[in-house]
């Protein structure tokens, strides 16, 4: 990741870090049937009782699910903001042995092979695809899983929006990348990680939540304009938000690779 990118997704994270979690909440039904289906296929996958390994963190969310499988969570992120908050989640949670690192999850400081689970959720649309895919398979020990969660584009979309820059002028501007299945499981396969399940989680945004989530760090009318822009999307916005007059639905999935050999 080259050092704007890392710089503009610390700081969208500094500015959303306090309300993140009252905005998941504020999502409503569709972001709880995410989240629900994200954990279930965590504990469906996730070998019990090794080091796992959760790579862009957050604030936590899914800290007590890996925590209490786990004999030792590490928690990663870039943001020390999304971090203060993962710390007072984890303190005010169940025990189990955690620890947190601040750090690019590109460019980890861990030694090879050290990892039996890893989970990236909502984070691969910051990432450089093939170089993250090349530090999960170096920090996964040989026969562990990744499990990775992401909003994907369609297989036949314009090539110019699998790898374009994204900013997003209701959030600030930051760079995000939206990649097809295809893309990721070949960046993961190059590294000898082989898909092993894949779920479809269609996640429904209305509009209306939009502009409540978003008005308490951004001014409202660049919201509404926003939210206006995609209802009057070109056919490249629309490639990757099915559209309607009342909101979009993004494409998740949640994916889970089995490393199999050495990476390349
Ligand atoms: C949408 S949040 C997802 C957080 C958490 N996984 C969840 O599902 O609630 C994306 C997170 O990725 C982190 N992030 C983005 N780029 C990163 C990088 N290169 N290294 C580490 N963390 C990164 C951000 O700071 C942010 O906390």
């Amino acid at each position: 990741m080259d050092f704007r990118e890392l710089a503009s997704a610390r700081a969208l994270y500094s500015r959303r870090a306090v309300g993140y979690d009252g905005e998941n909440a504020r999502r409503g039904e569709a972001a709880r049937v995410l989240f629900a289906e994200i954990a279930a296929e965590i504990v469906r996958v996730m070998p019990v009782a090794g080091d796992t390994i959760d790579l862009g963190a957050g604030t936590g969310r899914f800290a007590e699910i890996l925590g209490q499988r786990s004999a030792m969570l590490t928690s990663v992120d870039c943001s020390k903001d999304m971090l203060r908050v993962l710390m007072r989640r984890i303190q005010s949670a169940p025990v189990f042995a955690s620890r947190v690192v601040c750090a690019d999850v590109e460019n980890m400081p861990f030694s090879d092979e050290g990892f039996d689970y890893a989970v990236c959720i909502s984070v691969l649309q910051y990432l450089d695809l093939r170089a993250f895919a090349y530090e999960c398979a170096r920090i996964l020990a040989v026969g562990s899983r990744i499990t990775i969660g992401v909003v994907v584009v369609h297989q036949d979309d314009d090539s110019r929006w699998r790898d374009a820059e994204f900013q997003s002028d209701c959030e600030g501007r930051y760079y995000s990348r939206f990649r097809t299945e295809q893309d990721i499981d070949n960046a993961f396969h190059e590294q000898g990680l082989e898909l092993i399940s894949k779920i479809e989680c269609p996640y429904r945004r209305n509009f209306s939540d939009l502009v409540s989530d978003k008005v308490r760090f951004t001014a409202r009318e660049d919201l509404l304009a926003a939210c206006e822009k995609y209802r009057s999307a070109s056919d490249e916005v629309r490639q990757i938000y099915e559209i309607d007059d009342l909101g979009f639905t993004q494409h998740y999935r949640v994916f889970t690779f089995e490393r199999t050999s050495n990476p390349s």
